[in-house]
Formats: structure tokens, sequence, C-alpha cells
């Protein structure tokens, strides 16, 4: 049993992420004569939702980017948030803009996806994008996959050659989380198992992985029987559990069941602190992008 695993800290590796922007973010002032500028749509009172967008903003301000968080009502009609995104697809003085999810029923947020000016998708979400990034060409990536990315490249992950599985198939993370490894690229040229909720016997699958991404959104859900000894596990994974015994009255884990997988690993994300900061240093790579 590998007695000791490496901790791939999101902290750490965001913050030598946000030196770099930082460092470019001077040049980029200069030649536009303003700070590069995010936009953040939060919609209702969910408190996920508020804390994601909360930490979006307070990044912006560490590495000298200006940020607008526009906050409307859980009841906007969706032609009103239509209408939010048209604006902010107008104003010059938006680089990029994020609209937060998940949205409340009542708006399809496709539409609302498919409403954002694909120059200003810093999240990556529109088609346009996502579809650049199918066939090579250059875009915004999406801020979650992109920032595991960037966490393997910090602490020199191997990925050519080896296997992937990849747990979860969303459209904002797991699928183009997958069409990542694969590419040819470094990181990347993994070969890739997508597994999902029709995955037959999913343990055997898991067992298989080299690097195992986990995007499944289930407390603690993957265990130690489901990890190959020596492999490199990435929890994509956030949930408020109740613990009487912290002062909030919760703590946050993961999708996998850290005490136990951990000392099978080579390496691992922890949560929080480790693939969260990550997506937030991403978008902001997007943001100075846009702001170019
Ligand atoms: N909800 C959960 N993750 C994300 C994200 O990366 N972007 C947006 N807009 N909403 C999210």
């Amino acid at each position: 049993m590998a007695e000791t695993y490496q901790l791939l800290d999101g902290k750490k590796a965001a913050e030598a992420l946000r030196e770099e922007i930082a460092h470019a973010t001077v040049g980029v002032k200069e030649k536009l004569g303003r700070a590069p500028h995010l936009a953040a749509v939060l919609v209702g009172e969910d408190g996920a939702s508020k804390t994601y967008v909360g930490s979006k903003v307070k990044a912006c301000a560490k590495v000298g980017f200006r940020s607008t968080l526009v906050k409307k009502p859980a009841d906007i009609t969706e032609a009103e948030l239509l209408d939010v995104v048209a604006q902010l697809n107008a104003d010059p003085e938006v680089d990029g803009f994020i609209v937060q999810l998940p949205l409340p029923k009542h708006i399809n947020e496709q539409k609302i996806t498919l409403a954002i000016d694909p120059k200003k998708d810093v999240d990556g979400f529109h088609p346009m994008n996502l579809g650049r990034m199918v066939i090579g060409l250059p875009g915004y990536l999406p801020a979650t996959p992109n920032g595991i990315v960037e966490m393997l490249r910090f602490y020199g992950i191997a990925t050519s050659g080896k296997h992937c599985v990849v747990v979860g198939r969303s459209t904002i993370v797991g699928s183009p989380m997958s069409i990542l490894m694969s590419r040819n690229a470094d990181p990347g040229n993994c070969t890739v198992t997508l597994a999902h909720s029709r995955t037959v016997d999913l343990p055997s699958i898991t067992r298989q992985a080299d690097i195992l991404i986990v995007a499944i959104g289930k407390p603690g859900f993957v265990t130690a029987d489901m990890v190959k000894e020596g492999a490199v596990v990435v929890d994509v994974g956030i949930h408020r559990v109740a613990d009487k015994s912290r002062s909030k009255g919760y703590r946050i884990v993961g999708d996998v069941d850290f005490a136990s997988v951990a000392p099978k690993c080579t390496a691992i994300t922890p949560v929080p602190g480790g693939v969260g900061p990550m997506t937030v240093a991403s978008l902001l790579l997007n943001t100075l992008k846009a702001a170019r």
C-alpha cells in the first residue's frame, strides 16, 4: 500500500496561476487603458452559488481585474434575464461574463447559454467554444476541466498513455474533461473512459484508472475498493454535509471518500482546496484572454 500520497493543493497551484495572470495584466492594462473586466450574474439566493460567485469576484481583485456582480431575484423572467445577457453582450467595458448555474427551474439554461456572445463566454459553455475545443481551435475552455488540466500541469502529473477514467458526463465537467484528457496535448494523450449512471459494474472500470476524475455529484461516492493502488485521484464534488461538531453545523466533502481513498493514491486533490480554486483561476485566465 502507498504509505504517502501527494496532496494536489489547488490553493497553491491557483496562487501560482494568479501570479502569472497578475503579471500579464499590467501589460494588458497599459494597452487597454483600463483593467480587464469580468461580470457575474447571480440569480436568486442559493447559498452555494453565492459562495462561488463571491470567490470569483474576490479573485478578480487579487489579480487587478475589475468585477461587477449583477444580482437578480429568483422570480426574474426568462425574457428579463435574456435582456441582462444582451446588455452585457453589448457593453464595451465588459470583457467577459458568466451566468452562475443552476438557474431557477422556470428558466431554460440552454437558452441563456446560447444567448451569450461566444467572444464573452469566459465559462466556455457556448457550443461555439465547446466546438472549437473539440476540433482544436483556440477559444475559451470550460473553467473546471481546464482548471484540472492546469493542476495536473502544475504538479507535473504524467498523462501520456495513461488510462483516465472520468465519472460523470455533465456538459460542464465530465464531457469536456474527457475531451481535454484525450486530445493530442500535454497534459493529454490519455486513453479515456467516460463512465456514467448507465455504466455496468462501475468499480471494475474505476479500478482500471491511472487517473480517476470524479464529477458525479454524490458525497463520498468513491470508496477505496473502487481505486487502483497508485492512482491519481481528482475530486470535483463539493457538498455540505451536516456535522454538529463544526461551528457552522456542516462540513464540506467531495465525491470521494478521502480518508479511505487517499492512502491508496500517489496523488489526490482535497475538498475543499482542490479543484475549486483552480476553476476560479481558470476563469481569470479566460477573462485575461477576453481582454486581450
Ligand atoms: N455552477 C457550477 N459550476 C459553474 C461554473 O463553472 N460556471 C457557472 N456559470 N456556473 C456554475
